[in-house]
């Protein structure tokens, strides 16, 4: 490979023997065990999203919501098994970021790099505003009332005083409580001072853990994680018996495109289950542990997720779900006050543990970026005493907690999504590209082998024909013409599939997960691409000039 290209690539070997060698001057402290693992996916997976989101994707769903997520899950479940077998081949802390460097080339690890920032520091985000929703809450549950203004964004405020002042305007209770909050709010220079001050707070909190060691943020979350699954059981078991059968029916109330129109919040809820994979250095068996954790955890969550979302959409009527605490509200509205107080504390430790994953794995896609040369070298330092990239750890705190005092969440929920989608879709593609060079003979986990070589172009025509003779195809593109770029690379996959012999399910993986991502629609596209453009510019200022692989 030419040494100033930006396709340029890493050897497996070489990343391997990279990390040896960083090892040997004081690396990460290898602890993690599988339990440890799946513990952190599932910490990272259940959080805000089943939380708060999964309301306003039922809302406009119904019952029939919990097929979403039983399809979101198999999409995740196709990604996992690829990520699975690209951390046993390079188990080191970059996740996607580096399996990219190794497939791909430089460029796309770059690229990569720079969306999974929107998955881990922007989504950090909105679980950060989301946790300080459900404090100021649950202390109001406790009589305690913060100050208004400070537990609130100048945006969402404004918005909801001027809708306030128009006397046809309906509004909620978190729109009063939002309108209220801007007229209260003290006056500094020409504006009103508006911050969301939990939000702000608790990130600092948690990054100070992650701060100080691994093994205190691998107790805190064993802890919170088990706190966390007893309280989703108790939902589950309890809300059972108050299901209302005709609660289900309709099923679909608002058909396909009711449910579809849920795809951002149900694969944020999903999102996560990757992130293990930015521990790989701190894990005693990397290449064995990784892959089960991340099926295990996805597995438990995909099955706790379809029960949830059954037991809400049968105990009360899905037109009044849009809500933020749904959970909570379910059991407020069959009078069981008692366990909706119960719902409102856990939801503040369950995402209390989201944040934690979140702000840990950010710095270890940094630390592995800054060791290529691709950013400073200042992210690549390991304390001395707490083992863990120090400088790259005080950033992602501050990246995190000082948008989340100011800004709205709603549109970072989207913005998550779309990145993530795409790590996602790059990361299925990287497998298919490894096995077509032949590189992934020694993986010690290895996807089952489906012969695609005539399934995907068959599936491909089929499927295809059959849009067309319902007379959708034409419709369909019309109302999203992104799904051109789903069809075109379904068609070029199923050629490469014919020519190359590709296994069925990192195809499956990039399908299933580019269908998603075309519902999320063409303004959340179009600011991935500035914020995919920004990137580039950081890069060709910096990183391909000081890159190792150009020395
Ligand atoms: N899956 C994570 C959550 O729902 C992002 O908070």
């Amino acid at each position: 490979m030419i040494n100033n290209s930006i396709f340029r690539r890493k050897s497996i070997q070489n990343v391997l023997k990279q990390n040896d060698d960083s090892h040997g001057g004081g690396g990460l402290v290898k602890i993690l065990g599988v339990r440890d693992l799946t513990a952190f996916g599932v910490a990272a997976i259940i959080g805000a999203g089943i939380f708060s989101t999964i309301g306003r994707a039922s809302f406009e769903g119904g019952p029939a919501v919990s097929l979403l997520f039983v399809f979101v899950s198999i999409a995740c479940i196709f990604t996992a098994l690829c990520y699975a077998q690209f951390a046993s081949m390079v188990p080191v802390s970059g996740s996607a970021y580096t399996y990219a460097y190794v497939s791909f080339g430089e460029i796309f690890a770059w690229i990569i790099g720079w969306a999974l920032i929107l998955e881990y520091a922007v989504s950090n985000m909105v679980v950060a505003i989301s946790w300080s929703e459900y404090f100021v809450g649950m202390l109001a549950g406790f009589g305690i009332n913060f100050p208004d203004y400070l537990t609130i964004d100048y945006g969402t405020a404004h918005r909801a005083f001027l809708a306030s002042q128009n006397a046809s305007a309906t509004l909620t209770d978190a729109d009063l409580f939002a309108a209220k909050a801007y007229e209260h709010a003290p006056i500094l220079g020409s504006f009103k001072f508006l911050i969301d001050l939990p939000a702000g707070v608790i990130t600092i909190l948690v990054t100070s853990l992650v701060y100080v060691g691994m093994k205190e943020s691998r107790t805190a979350s064993n802890f919170l994680v088990v706190l966390k699954l007893l309280v989703i059981l108790l939902v589950i078991s309890v809300g059972a018996f108050y299901i209302k059968p005709e609660n289900w029916s309709p099923f679909a109330p608002n058909g396909a495109q009711g449910v579809l129109g849920g795809v951002a919040s149900v694969f944020f809820a999903f999102i996560g289950f990757d992130s293990i994979s930015t521990t790989a250095e701190e894990c005693k068996n990397p290449q064995r542990d990784l892959p089960r954790a991340m099926i295990y955890c996805l597995v438990i969550c995909a099955v706790l997720y379809v029960c949830i979302t059954l037991v809400l959409t049968g105990m009360v009527n899905y037109t009044e779900l849009k809500v933020d605490d749904p959970l909570a509200y379910v059991f407020q509205k069959i009078g069981f006050n008692f366990m909706a107080g119960v719902i409102s504390v856990s939801a503040v430790v369950a995402i209390t543990s989201a944040l934690l994953v979140y702000q840990m794995g950010q710095p270890r896609i940094w630390m592995a970026m800054s060791r290529d040369g691709l950013l400073w070298k200042r992210f690549s330092e390991i304390h001395p005493k707490f083992k863990t990239p120090s400088f790259a750890t005080i950033i992602t705190g501050l990246v995190v907690a000082i948008p989340s005092l100011f800004l709205d969440m709603g549109f970072f929920v989207d913005l998550t999504s779309v990145g993530t989608f795409f790590a996602f879709i790059l990361v299925c593609g990287g497998v298919l590209y490894l096995d077509y060079q032949g590189l992934s003979k020694d993986a010690k986990f290895k996807i089952p082998y489906l012969n695609g070589q005539y399934l995907v172009g068959i599936l491909f025509v089929i499927t295809i024909s059959f849009v067309f003779y319902e007379n959708k195809l034409f419709s369909e593109i019309h109302e999203k013409p992104l799904l051109v770029v789903f069809w075109l690379t379904w068609l070029v996959l199923s050629v490469l599939a014919y020519m190359h012999k590709f296994s069925m399910l990192p195809v499956l993986g990039v399908l299933t997960n580019l269908y998603l991502m075309t519902e999320l629609g063409i303004t959340n596209w179009t600011i991935f691409i500035i914020w995919l453009a920004i990137g580039l510019v950081i890069y060709f200022m910096y990183g391909y000039k000081h890159s190792k692989l150009s020395k």
